[in-house]
């Protein structure tokens, strides 16, 4: 395997004891010792949101995206209205996930690099009956981050019946979020980004009345993604007993825990708040001493896991960085996809001091000259 530093924004570089624990032997998936390990990382899962006792974890094998289906499919009934607001590629993605399963969706478009406006949310919400909202807190095409707080409180004003849906797979771990004090009731993230995993779960948290809305659908749209055949499951493997409807991932079970494990150890809030210092002290030398623009349109609406820099000519950029061992990725918005770079910072590359990756990174930019 390379030995490349891996600077995208996911997969992100993991720690030595997650690549331990995901080459561990195999253990049965109905055995005690892999329920207590199930039972330990869903434990850990409601830490990670902030979600307590009434929130419901759920932990698939797939990536990001099944959290979009579970949520279209269990969430959503044919024909009920689903008011998006789009900040890039990924939330205009998941908005076609909504439609593929039947929802009429409505887009809110944020102007590119900035937010949809508070009072747009709230004046569309005043005038239509939504099922739900869906805010992607970091949209990994723009580096965007979403007041997703200022939101969720205009939807409990407005129009409180309205589910709140939050597309977390680039935010958890990395920025605040608060499940249970902001009132959200789907949460959806991945393994593969700021909690430090490899590539291969979908990991999802429901509010109380979430799991109503799914336990009471009577026509279901999905099997395999289907919540009430795994919510019976999460619950009998967080009781420490196992249960089956389909194989979880075992080994990526195990490493999702040691993952969790590592983000929970210095502290929720201090592992936040060192992804916010690292992000600020990258966004200000790129944009003060290399004199280049950020697709973010200012400080407050940028993401702290990555950043995401317009420069001339993006494939030479990309390319050069990989002479130095530095790999980062390319822009994915539709209208900018040629203009820009995404460095990502997440996890190990920006909490483990020893590994100066982001200076590393930096450095070679800078050696650049652009
Ligand atoms: C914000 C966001 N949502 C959803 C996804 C989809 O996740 P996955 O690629 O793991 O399916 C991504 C992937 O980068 C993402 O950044």
């Amino acid at each position: 395997m390379s030995s490349n530093i891996l600077l995208i924004p996911g997969p992100i570089v993991i720690s030595e004891n997650v690549q331990a624990a995901l080459g561990t032997p195999s253990l049965s998936h109905t055995g005690p010792e892999f329920a207590a390990i199930f039972c330990s990382t869903l434990q850990k899962t409601r830490k990670l949101f902030k979600a307590g006792e009434t929130a419901q974890p759920v932990l698939l094998a797939g990536s990001g995206t099944l959290g979009w289906d579970v949520a279209a499919s269990n969430l959503i009934i044919p024909g009920e209205r689903v008011l998006v607001l789009s900040t890039g590629y990924f939330s205009d993605s998941f908005a076609e996930c909504f439609q593929t399963y039947g929802a009429k969706v409505d887009k809110l478009t944020a102007p590119l690099g900035g937010q949809v406006p508070v009072s747009d949310v709230r004046e569309a919400l005043a005038n239509g009956h939504y099922k739900m909202i869906s805010i992607t807190h970091v949209d990994t095409s723009t580096a965007v981050l979403n007041d997703v707080r200022s939101i969720c409180r205009v939807v409990k004003e407005v129009s409180p019946e309205t589910l709140i849906t939050v597309d977390c797979v680039c935010s958890v771990g990395c920025e605040k979020l608060e499940f249970d004090a902001w009132g959200i009731d789907y949460a959806l993230t991945a393994s593969q980004k700021a909690i430090g995993c490899a590539p291969g779960l979908s990991i999802s948290m429901l509010s109380e009345r979430a799991v109503g809305v799914a336990l009471n659908r009577e026509a279901q749209s999905s099997f395999f993604a289907s919540l009430k055949r795994w919510i019976p499951i999460m619950q009998s493997y967080e009781k420490g007993s196992a249960a089956y409807f389909a194989t979880p991932a075992v080994q990526l079970i195990n490493a999702l825990d040691v993952a969790i494990g590592e983000v929970l150890k210095p502290g929720l809030d201090a592992r936040i708040a060192k992804h916010r210092d690292i992000s600020n002290w990258f966004k200000s030398k790129v944009t003060e001493e290399l004199g280049l623009k950020l697709v973010s349109a200012n400080e407050r609406v940028s993401a702290h896991g990555l950043t995401a820099i317009y420069v001339k000519n993006p494939p030479e950029v990309i390319s050069a960085l990989k002479k130095s061992g530095i790999v980062i990725a390319g822009g994915i918005h539709k209208d900018i996809k040629g203009e820009y770079i995404r460095v990502g910072h997440m996890g190990e590359s920006a909490c483990n001091d020893s590994l100066q990756h982001i200076q590393k990174c930096y450095d070679a930019l800078k050696s650049l000259n652009l």
